[in-house]
């Protein structure tokens, strides 16, 4: 592979906005390998790692992991790739993340190609959370612990302080694109693609 071929994504969005959802299928269709710093800690808790035992407290608590955890994470996970072709799904979350991940690809001489906004209103957000909460115990399967309506509002709280300002981040920078999040998988999925050309 040639750097050429480089190509980074990063998904923005409140909690529920269906990050995980599009990010996972976009990965699928497009041949990029999705990094979601979600999905990696919590393995970590499911473990019971050291690190799962330092962060779990916080995820439960819908608050963020500290900066610099994140950033050796996604410092270990981009080390040693040829070509960085990858989709970032809740990372990053707060301007220092977001600087850090610029040096980080810029070191690797891959800019950011993208950052589509899932636009979601904040009562159906809610609703989603707390839904997939409900499914994942009918069927007998793990429950998020941070998928409740109380924890889902305080993470909301934090997406609007810490994570929001990447928006005007990435605003300037020429690489938003907005995207509704409103309606089936497959529309939301059109509307993506669509959005990054
Ligand atoms: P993380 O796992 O990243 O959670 P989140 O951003 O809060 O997002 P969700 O996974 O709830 O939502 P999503 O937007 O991915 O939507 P999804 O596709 O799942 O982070 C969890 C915690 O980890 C944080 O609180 C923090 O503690 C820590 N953390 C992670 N990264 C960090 C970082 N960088 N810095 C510091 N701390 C960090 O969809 C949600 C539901 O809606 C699903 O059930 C889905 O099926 C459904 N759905 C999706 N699309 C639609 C649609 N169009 N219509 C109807 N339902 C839909």
């Amino acid at each position: 592979m040639t750097p050429s071929e480089n190509k980074v994504v990063i998904f923005l969005g409140p909690p529920g906005a269906g990050k995980g959802t599009q990010a996972e299928r976009l990965a699928h269709e497009e041949g990029l390998t999705k990094i979601s710093t979600g999905d990696i800690l919590r393995d970590h808790v499911s473990r019971g790692t050291e690190l799962g035992q330092q962060v779990g407290p916080l995820l439960d608590a819908g608050a963020l992991v500290p900066d610099e955890v994140l950033i050796a994470l996604i410092r270990n996970h981009l080390a040693g790739m040829k070509a960085v072709r990858v989709i970032f799904d809740g990372f990053p979350r707060t301007r220092a993340q977001a600087e850090a991940l610029d040096r980080l690809l810029e070191d690797l001489g891959a800019p950011v190609t993208a950052v589509p906004l899932l636009e979601v209103p904040d009562r159906l957000l809610i609703e989603r959370i707390v839904e997939r909460g409900r499914q994942a115990a009918r069927r007998g399967e793990a429950v998020r612990s941070d998928d409740t309506e109380e924890v889902a509002r305080k993470r909301q709280e934090v997406y609007r302080e810490q994570t929001q300002p990447l928006i005007d981040y990435y605003g300037t920078r020429g690489s938003l694109r907005p995207v509704d999040g409103v309606g089936t998988l497959d529309q939301v999925y059109g509307r993506l693609v669509e959005a990054l050309g």
